[in-house]
């Protein structure tokens, strides 16, 4: 039997599956991830990009980083790793997808249940008074874009130095203290603390599987099968092998 068999009986077999997501699921929708060799990190220093008190001593640099990545981001549409997904959740098996990517693809490909650790691109914030703006409604004509008030205003993700958004963070929990399975999508697994919850699972008993090309901490460690594989390959073969399960197996949904 091939792994993708393997892992399309392990989900069919799993009682609760939840998936978590990173940069490498959007690559075939041509974002780049941050840590591969042509990753947003190869080319922008995290810490003087990345974190929050970069922000907020310098937002008219950091915004111009941001721009480049929102003029990508408002370009991509879904691959066939977010579809699969997708599929997986309308059939039943998959009931959650915590992703720590903000380009909101999963849902355009039609997941309900998605848990967004790291914020999202549809939304700014004000720094100072939280107003909040619909992406499309703000110009960027001048860097940073300001408030109605005049403090400038912030994307809705997640700098390095921020605490995860509350809510997101207690939907979390709550699908890895659930699952007894979790599918390990596109990420290094290396920014906590979204690198905990594969581990938080995996001591809890829930079965690991790990769909990446290149080889991570968790692969080494912790991934009961690491499909070394693009997730635009390896999703939909692994869901296209969920028809091909004995009967026996998919009595067990
Ligand atoms: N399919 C699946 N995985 C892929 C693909 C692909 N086509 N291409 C690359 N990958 C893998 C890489 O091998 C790598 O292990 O995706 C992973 C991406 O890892 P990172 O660049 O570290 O991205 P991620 O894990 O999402 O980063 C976590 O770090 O900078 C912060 O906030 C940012 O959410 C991000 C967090």
């Amino acid at each position: 039997m091939n792994d993708y068999q393997k892992m399309a009986d392990l989900l069919l077999q799993s009682r609760y599956a939840v998936a978590l997501t990173g940069a490498g699921i959007s690559v075939e929708s041509g974002i780049p991830d941050f840590r591969s060799e042509k990753g947003l990190w190869s080319k922008y220093d995290p810490m003087e990009y990345g974190h929050i008190d970069s922000f907020r001593s310098n937002p008219a640099k950091v915004w111009k980083m941001l721009l480049e990545m929102d003029s990508v981001l408002m370009k991509a549409v879904p691959n066939s790793a977010h579809y699969a997904l997708a599929d997986l959740e309308r059939r039943g098996i998959l009931k959650a997808i915590v992703t720590q990517n903000v380009d909101s693809l999963h849902q355009k490909a039609g997941s309900l249940n998605v848990i967004e650790f790291h914020g999202n691109n549809r939304s700014l914030r004000c720094g100072r008074c939280s107003r909040k703006y619909a992406r499309e409604s703000v110009s960027f004509e001048k860097i940073p874009p300001l408030c109605a008030c005049g403090y400038p205003l912030r994307p809705e993700f997640v700098f390095f130095g921020e605490e995860i958004p509350p809510d997101a963070y207690q939907k979390a929990m709550t699908s890895v203290q659930r699952c007894d399975l979790m599918l390990v999508v596109g990420t290094s697994a290396t920014v906590a603390p979204a690198s905990y919850l594969p581990r938080t699972a995996k001591s809890r008993g829930a079965i690991l599987l790990e769909v990446n090309p290149a080889a991570t901490e968790l692969s080494h460690r912790m991934s009961d099968l690491h499909i070394a594989e693009s997730a635009g390959k390896a999703l939909p073969a692994i869901v296209a092998a969920l028809d091909a399960s004995s009967p026996k197996q998919r009595k067990n949904v």
